[in-house]
């Protein structure tokens, strides 16, 4: 060794190790991310910490879908400025999608903000972390079309996980008129299948059993690359990994779910009995103002077709309340669309205008007020159907795949296929087992079963 290299190495030795403490918001894309950036920032000597107040950098990861989730950005940005003052040295940055959205603007509302990076940068993080140590404000919000973006991916934790997202395309084309997503997400980019495969088959190595294919829209995988697989390909190439036991993604719309990936529901035993398909609305005057590119008649012959191959197949969706222009009889057809499919979960949001959207043009034109009686209307009735197919199982024998500790001291909980939580008596030994588990009582958001031994 020479005697630089001699002393390279005795710096690294003592150097301090320093401490990341990141706060996620928004989707799983974002959860990804952020796996994603730990990763990237060990390899520059920072650690995972999850208290701000020991962190040498604070990173949030933000979301920008809706009005409200941009608000608690800034808002907590005022509650980070205590640590700055507290710590000159720490470095504080924002990253995703409100990033992306306001990039420079941020900076010039908070002084002190070191770093502001957008969702397609992170692999320039390392740099301008490098670069923040150095006193210097960085800002990074360009669009970059590179392989160096779309592989990198989150380093294994240390054998705990048995369930792990894998990213297959970043972006949306879809341009729904409520949604800032293509916006600050770019354009559909999938990425090479030999890559995802890679990391799928390093997670199976490391003990995952469950992957879930992650993307803003993961049905229109490989459309934007010659030469690549379609998602349901994608779906039985996942299958074929050994180890890999079962299989989700999220999301996918509607408009592209195929012949080919509802045939997979049916052949492929690893996919999970779950389907979230948003439908967003149950009016055919909404959708078109929507911009959704299908009907409520398209939607339910999907639904259907999904049911014939998979009868107990359970639908989860996300729906908004007070689109633009949404009449009472607009209301009426999504609350029937609910009872129709019987959702066994949903996500339901009122609406909120994003800048630069389409529908920002549009007048918003029911009060708050209204959207929320809108809103407790359609909980109520989204809650009596959760609980009446939550009961439909007492009695059935579900195979869960066990994750960890359960509800009360002595159970442990698991998934069953269907994505439904488990609760039942055992040992924490079975952690990673399937085993099958008979229901005995139910509730909202979860069962309580029984071990069949
Ligand atoms: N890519 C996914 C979800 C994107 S955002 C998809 O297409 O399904 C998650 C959810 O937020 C959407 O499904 C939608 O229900 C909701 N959402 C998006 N924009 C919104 C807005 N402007 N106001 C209210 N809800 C919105
Ligand atoms: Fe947004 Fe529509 Fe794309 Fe989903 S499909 S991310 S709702 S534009
Ligand atoms: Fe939010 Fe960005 Fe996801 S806007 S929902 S974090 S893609």
């Amino acid at each position: 060794m020479t005697n630089k290299l001699f002393v390279k190495y005795i710096k690294k030795l003592v150097m301090r190790k320093k401490h990341l403490y990141i706060e996620t918001y928004g989707c799983q894309m974002n959860v990804n991310d952020s796996d994603r950036i730990f990763t990237m920032m060990e390899a520059i000597n920072y650690l995972p910490t999850d208290n701000p107040a020991k962190a040498d950098m604070i990173l949030m990861n933000t979301c920008s879908v809706r009005g409200g989730a941009e608000e608690k950005v800034y808002r907590r940005l005022l509650n980070l400025k205590v640590f700055k003052n507290a710590n000159k040295k720490l470095i504080i940055g924002v990253g995703g999608c409100v990033a992306q959205q306001e990039g420079e603007a941020l900076q010039k509302k908070f002084r002190w903000l070191d770093l502001v990076f957008g969702t397609h940068n992170l692999h320039r993080l390392p740099d301008m972390v490098l670069a923040a140590e150095n006193g210097q404000h960085c800002c990074e919000t360009s669009f970059v079309d590179n392989e160096q973006r779309l592989d990198l991916f989150p380093s294994f934790d240390g054998g705990n996980r048995l369930s792990s997202f894998v990213t297959v395309i970043q972006g949306c084309d879809n341009f729904c008129s409520y949604c800032i997503v293509p916006y600050v997400r770019g354009r559909e980019v999938s990425r090479r299948s030999e890559e995802i495969l890679n990391e799928v088959r390093q997670l199976a190595a490391n003990g995952v059993q469950e992957i879930i294919l992650l993307g803003q829209n993961v049905n229109s995988y490989g459309k934007d690359r010659q030469g690549e697989p379609s998602f349901a390909q994608l779906i039985r190439l996942v299958d074929n990994v050994d180890g890999i036991k079962r299989i989700r993604f999220v999301t996918s719309h509607p408009k592209d779910m195929s012949d080919e990936l509802i045939a997979c529901y049916a052949e492929v035993k690893s996919l999970s009995g779950q389907a979230h398909l948003p439908a967003q609305a149950g009016s055919n005057h909404v959708l078109a103002l929507m911009n959704r590119g299908y009907t409520r008649e398209d939607y339910l012959c999907k639904i259907k077709a999904l049911k014939a191959v998979r009868p107990d197949i359970a639908i989860t969706g996300d729906m908004i309340i007070g689109f633009p222009g949404e009449t009472d009889q607009d209301f009426e057809d999504t609350l029937s669309l609910i009872q129709e499919v019987r959702f066994t979960d949903l996500f339901y949001f009122a609406y909120s205008a994003r800048p630069g959207t389409k529908a920002a043009e549009f007048t918003d034109d029911l009060s708050e007020a209204q959207k929320q009686l809108r809103l407790e209307k359609l909980q109520k009735l989204q809650k009596m159907i959760t609980l009446e197919i939550s009961k439909s199982f007492i009695g059935t024998v579900q195979t869960v795949m066990v994750e960890g500790a359960g509800r009360n001291p002595g159970q442990i909980s698991g998934k069953a296929d269907n994505g439904r939580t488990v609760n039942f008596d055992g040992d924490f030994k079975l952690k990673g087992q399937f085993v099958d588990v008979r229901i005995i009582d139910a509730f909202q958001n979860s069962l309580l079963g029984e071990l069949i031994s």
